[in-house]
């Protein structure tokens, strides 16, 4: 008997090890589930861009819902500001594109966003711009939607049996001096800056909320990351990443007109980073200032335009990782390009369509879109 100890040791020792040995090579193919973990964000992460807004207007009521309900991580929303001080969600710095201000301001139509009350605002149709744009997805329930306010978007967020978290971009955060701060107060007055991590929701149910990592914020501009790392310095923080205009430096200063690129996507597919050492400052700077992840932008295998240039090459995925960065690409819906990105180290997505991306992570939803756009009214 007691000749075995050393032999079942002995054995014992090798399982162990190559244990061991497949934790390793496990971790080092996935870097960001272990970074993820450690900052309370689910990996891989499902972001619903502006919503499910392949399927609703962006940024609405019925757009937020269905992200919530497909199963979606994260409401990815814009926040800005309007002239009265109130905290609301809109992606664009003026109201052209997605709301009938032509009809109802139509001097106003270059104004920016902070120059109109809540009240003014409220008055807009954010919803039929959709139809026109978008007939095969089109439903007259969109016609007069609103634009909503970041209180309204945390209502959604609460409301549903799936509870998804919040993932916030300060949009044009110089045109808001002091926005940073102001989201501070209005997610501590709703309680969304305090930790959950003992609660639960249903079975199977998305329960992000409830986590440590509820709220991720995100921004382009690294003076709004340093004052949002002031503001909430146990927030989760993602720096999004973009090639030129002013942000990291490309290797070319040629412009779209004058590049004989057949469209934006192919431009901006041409469009590099000046260097290795350029990128990697920008790395160091988010880490050493509060960052715990990048967003960085992504070419698209069938372009549009959402396709722009390629920052998740795999140096970069390394370099990112190495120093403890989650990666989230914005903008991908596409299984392809999941596949890809993924391969390359993304930790999770920006998506517009939350159903294929859950789809591609092996965690479809039960219901279709069609039921639960019916199910809320829409
Ligand atoms: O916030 C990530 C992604 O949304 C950045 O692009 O322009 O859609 O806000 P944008
Ligand atoms: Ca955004």
């Amino acid at each position: 008997m007691l000749n075995r100890i050393p032999k079942i040791l002995g054995h014992l020792t090798l399982v162990a090890s190559a244990l061991l040995l497949s934790q390793t090579s496990l971790a080092a193919e996935q870097p960001g589930k272990a970074l993820a973990a450690k900052i309370g964000v689910p990996w891989p992460a499902v972001i619903g861009h502006r919503g499910a807004s392949f399927d609703a207007p962006e940024e609405t009521i019925p757009s937020y819902a269905l992200a919530r309900d497909l199963g979606a991580d994260y409401l990815e929303m814009d926040i800005q500001r309007t002239k009265d001080g109130v905290l609301i969600a809109l992606h664009d710095d003026t109201l052209g594109r997605t709301t009938n201000i032509a009809q109802v301001y139509p001097d106003r139509i270059k104004d920016p966003i902070s120059s109109f009350t809540l009240e003014e605002l409220k008055r807009l149709d954010a919803g039929s711009w959709f139809n026109a744009a978008y007939p095969a997805r089109a439903r007259s329930s969109y016609v007069g939607l609103k634009i909503l306010t970041l209180n309204e978007v945390i209502d959604i967020a609460e409301e549903g049996e799936n509870k998804p978290g919040l993932y916030i971009e300060t949009k044009v955060p110089a045109q808001f001096p002091g926005v940073e701060a102001d989201l501070q107060a209005v997610l501590a007055k709703r309680g969304w800056l305090d930790q959950h991590p003992a609660k639960t929701a249903a079975k199977g149910k998305v329960n992000v909320a409830n986590t440590p990592g509820r709220v991720v914020l995100q921004t382009f501009e690294k003076p709004s990351l340093e004052l949002l790392h002031k503001s909430m310095p146990q927030v989760p923080k993602v720096l999004l990443l973009w090639i030129g205009d002013g942000y990291m430096e490309a290797s070319s200063n040629v412009k779209f007109e004058a590049s004989g690129a057949k469209d934006k996507a192919a431009f901006y597919a041409g469009r590099e980073v000046k260097s290795q050492g350029e990128f990697a400052a920008w790395m160091d700077w988010a880490k050493d200032h509060g960052a715990s992840g990048i967003g960085p932008a992504a070419v698209l295998k069938h372009g549009g335009d959402q396709s722009y240039m390629d920052m998740v090459k795999p140096w970069m995925t390394k370099m990112a990782h190495d120093r403890g960065l989650v990666i989230h690409p914005y903008t991908v819906d596409d299984a392809e390009d999941y596949k890809t990105l993924s391969a390359r180290g993304a930790d999770g997505f920006f998506t517009n369509r939350a159903a294929q991306l859950l789809k591609f992570y092996g965690r479809p939803s039960k219901e279709s879109i069609d039921t639960l756009l019916r199910k809320n009214g829409y």
